[in-house]
């Protein structure tokens, strides 16, 4: 009995614990991003997990899809249409240049935000352009067709290009737009996108950083999130509604396609997709390659950046005018640093280079065997010994350039090459020195934000880190200059920074004006450029080659272990690694629970950004009116029960890239921007953890909630076709 009782008990036990497991296995997220004109084959899955809309909406080949509605913002990020009109959204750190060179003492958008008061007042943005994708073909046929997977890459690769210019022009002349074509699969497929490039884009609203950069780098790639990171552009077309440069008589855009927004909010658990344009991502690479990411390009990035970002932040602290200099260099620096970290961390806490071995160990016995690819076996031990080879090379250049080339005199000296080229052309004196002139006076950019003092302080530790790690590597150059200052790097450093004409515009400008043909000495003495000059030629001599070698080999190897893989697993679908074009991906809204028990929720609130409110902070400080509006619980349409949601994450498998990329429910409707991802999950670029990676959202009702009682710009709310549950709130938009 007793023991009956035992064993059911077990029974029981056992089988609670099997559901629980099945309650909490992460089944409905989906790792992968697919190509739009794939999504017929997930429809299926896509339906079981709750997607409430046909495929066809969101991507058609007549053009009537959402992805009408998804623009490339800029050069790398994401940007949703959301009105008839062309109104776009996106973040505010992707529309953070523009923002810039609008920005200035008096009007300072980045201090007091910008909210256009009507479509006049909207201003334009020289040099940035969003693009359309209207339509994707698979062209693999055309381009591919006779080409045996095993032919040599340089005459594939000429063969290839020849083909795509011919098919692009083709595209081009049949549809009277842009096309492009791309490789996926790492060359084994190819497609066409069919684009427009709008280039008149005018800037409608900005927040203040205390709004859309709130938290800066603290909050960078961390879960809980506070920043309300986003901001507000316009298409404008010319009379047909197509592309044209800036023009005053310039239209907004017609959008036939824009997203409805949702404000009725989401749970844990709900069905969600991002919409958008991933940059790049690694998901077949062989644990070699991964081997070199986890063992030296992203450690030693990180060891080097330590010195560097400790350095930069100590100076910060001492001047406003160095605060200033640096902010956004250590924003930039500082935002890849912390992404490779949680890279590491998720990459170890998988094992994921044990778990590749494993996986290449089955590929080994699999290849070994196969007739239909006879190619496969010799795949992995062409790249290990490839890797082998390459390795230390790719050590000594990582070392140069985040050690070496981390000193922005040693970087500076490059700007020496063209200036020395000038005295190779034997011009006239007058000549030379109108023609140097010019070319120091490009400098001009690099000097305002730059400080010697900072940069000597930066140069004694990355020096030492170079010595120490390199030895036998370090250029002549190197160890004469450290031996002639008793091999005292103190010394060394203030030197350099006492003698270079490289620390400053006064005395490049000086050599421009009174240069003479002969004096290309003097910079040959420069003790700055002489550092850099002894790294290009190490670099050009001993490591290039090598790098450039290894990459093409990699490449090769990479087309086909990727299509072997893909041959091996007839019946799993794959997805191509992100390559800046458009994808979209699947998951839900899922809070994020690293070490557990539970520490996070899947959403935050205004009343978490007001306790985090520090008036000392550059970062923390939340703006008065925001405070004001928390203070009066003044959230009009866009509060949920007496509070305001902020940001929330989900499952779905991102990219850098997909800033600025629309949330969807279920029904294709906006809730939300995404902005980042959380640093547990960063290694989602080699291995998708649902457990882990999570993307980063600002909730739409906070966007609109931010428009219209902290910009004032309810005229922006009134184009929007607004939905909460099945209900239409506010759908003014002329369709
Ligand atoms: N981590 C995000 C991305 O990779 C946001 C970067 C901008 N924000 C910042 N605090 N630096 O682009
Ligand atoms: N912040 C990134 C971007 O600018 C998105 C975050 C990510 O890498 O997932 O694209």
């Amino acid at each position: 009995m007793l023991r009956m009782q035992a064993v059911t008990s077990l029974l029981i036990k056992s089988l609670i614990i099997f559901f629980l497991v099945l309650s909490q296995s992460p089944a409905i997220a989906k790792e992968g991003m697919w190509i739009p004109a794939t999504l017929k084959d997930h429809e299926k899955e896509m339906k079981s997990m709750g997607l409430q809309i046909p495929i066809d909406q969101l991507y058609n080949a007549s053009g009537t899809g959402l992805n009408n509605a998804i623009v490339l913002f800029g050069r790398g990020c994401t940007g949703e249409i959301i009105s008839a009109s062309g109104l776009i959204l996106t973040n505010h750190h992707c529309g953070y240049g523009s923002a810039q060179g609008l920005s200035t003492a008096e009007n300072d958008y980045f201090a007091n935000g910008f909210w256009a008061p009507n479509m006049q007042g909207e201003l334009p943005c020289k040099g940035l352009t969003v693009t359309f994708i209207r339509r994707m073909e698979n062209v693999s046929q055309q381009i591919l067709e006779g080409l045996k997977d095993t032919m040599r890459d340089s005459f594939r690769d000429t063969v290839i290009s020849l083909r795509i210019a011919a098919l692009e022009k083709e595209f081009r002349t049949k549809t009277g737009m842009d096309a492009s074509i791309k490789p996926y699969f790492d060359g084994n497929q190819y497609w066409v996108a069919i684009t427009e490039t709008y280039r008149d884009i005018r800037l409608v609203g900005f927040p203040p950083n205390g709004i859309g950069a709130f938290g800066g780098d603290v909050e960078n790639w961390i879960w809980p999130r506070h920043t309300g990171d986003f901001s507000i552009f316009r298409v404008y077309a010319g009379g047909d509604n197509r592309p044209a440069d800036y023009a005053g008589s310039n239209k907004p855009y017609k959008a036939e396609e824009f997203f409805k927004i949702n404000t009725s909010g989401y749970k844990e658990g709900d069905f969600t997709m991002v919409y958008g344009f991933p940059g790049t991502t690694r998901e077949y690479i062989s644990s070699y390659e991964l081997s070199q990411v986890y063992n030296v390009t992203d450690p030693i990035s990180i060891e080097a950046r330590n010195r560097r970002l400790d350095i930069w932040t100590k100076h910060m602290g001492w001047t406003r005018s160095n605060f200033l200099k640096y902010t956004s260099k250590r924003a930039g620096v500082a935002n890849g640093w912390k992404k490779w970290q949680g890279e590491l961390l998720g990459l170890k806490a998988n094992d994921v280079v044990g778990k590749k071995q494993a996986y290449e160990r089955t590929f080994q016995q699999w290849a070994d065997t196969c007739k239909a690819v006879p190619y496969a076996k010799d795949i992995l031990p062409q790249m290990r010994t490839a890797a082998e080879i390459a390795t230390p090379i790719l050590t000594q250049e990582q070392y140069i350039k985040e050690g070496v080339l981390g000193i922005e005199i040693v970087q500076q000296g490059a700007a020496f090459d063209n200036v020395m080229a000038c005295f190779r052309l034997g011009l006239s004196q007058d000549a030379l020195r109108d023609t140097l002139t010019k070319l120091v006076t490009g400098m001009e950019g690099f000097y305002k934000n730059y400080d010697p003092k900072t940069d000597q302080d930066v140069f004694i530790s990355l020096m030492v880190l170079y010595f120490n790690k390199c030895t036998s590597w370090i250029p002549d150059e190197f160890k004469d200059q450290y031996r002639a200052h008793d091999q005292d790097v103190n010394v060394w450093a203030a030197d350099v920074f006492k003698r270079s004409m490289l620390t400053s515009m006064a005395p490049l400008k000086e050599f421009a004006t009174n240069a003479k043909p002969g004096d290309s000495t003097k910079l040959q003495a420069d003790p700055a450029w002489r550092l850099y000059n002894a790294i290009a030629t190490i670099r050009k001599q001993k490591i290039t080659p090598v790098l450039k070698d290894y990459i093409s080999r990699m490449r090769y190897l990479d087309r086909l272990y990727t299509n072997a893989q893909m041959q091996e697993y007839k019946n799993k679908t794959f997805y191509p690694d992100a390559n800046l074009t458009l994808r979209l991906t699947y998951g839900q809204v899922k809070g994020l629970d690293p070490e557990g028990p539970a520490p996070y929720s899947f959403q935050t609130n205004l009343k978490e950004v007001v306790a985090l409110d520090d008036t000392a902070s550059d970062i923390f400080r939340v703006p008065k009116k925001l405070k004001e509006l928390y203070a009066a619980k003044d959230y009009g349409r866009w509060g949920v029960n007496g509070t305001m949601p902020v940001a929330f994450v989900a499952s779905n498998h991102t990219s850098g890239g997909n800033s600025g990329s629309p949330v969807l429910n279920a029904k294709g409707e906006l809730i939300g921007t995404n902005f980042d991802r959380a640093y547990e999950g960063t290694m989602s670029d080699y291995y998708f953890d649902p457990t882990r990676c999570r993307n980063i959202s600002v909730d739409i009702r906070y966007t609109l909630f931010i428009i219209d009682k902290f910009g004032g710009a309810g005229w922006l709310i009134d184009e929007m076709n607004i939905v909460k549950g099945k209900k239409t709130v506010a759908a003014k938009a002329k369709k």
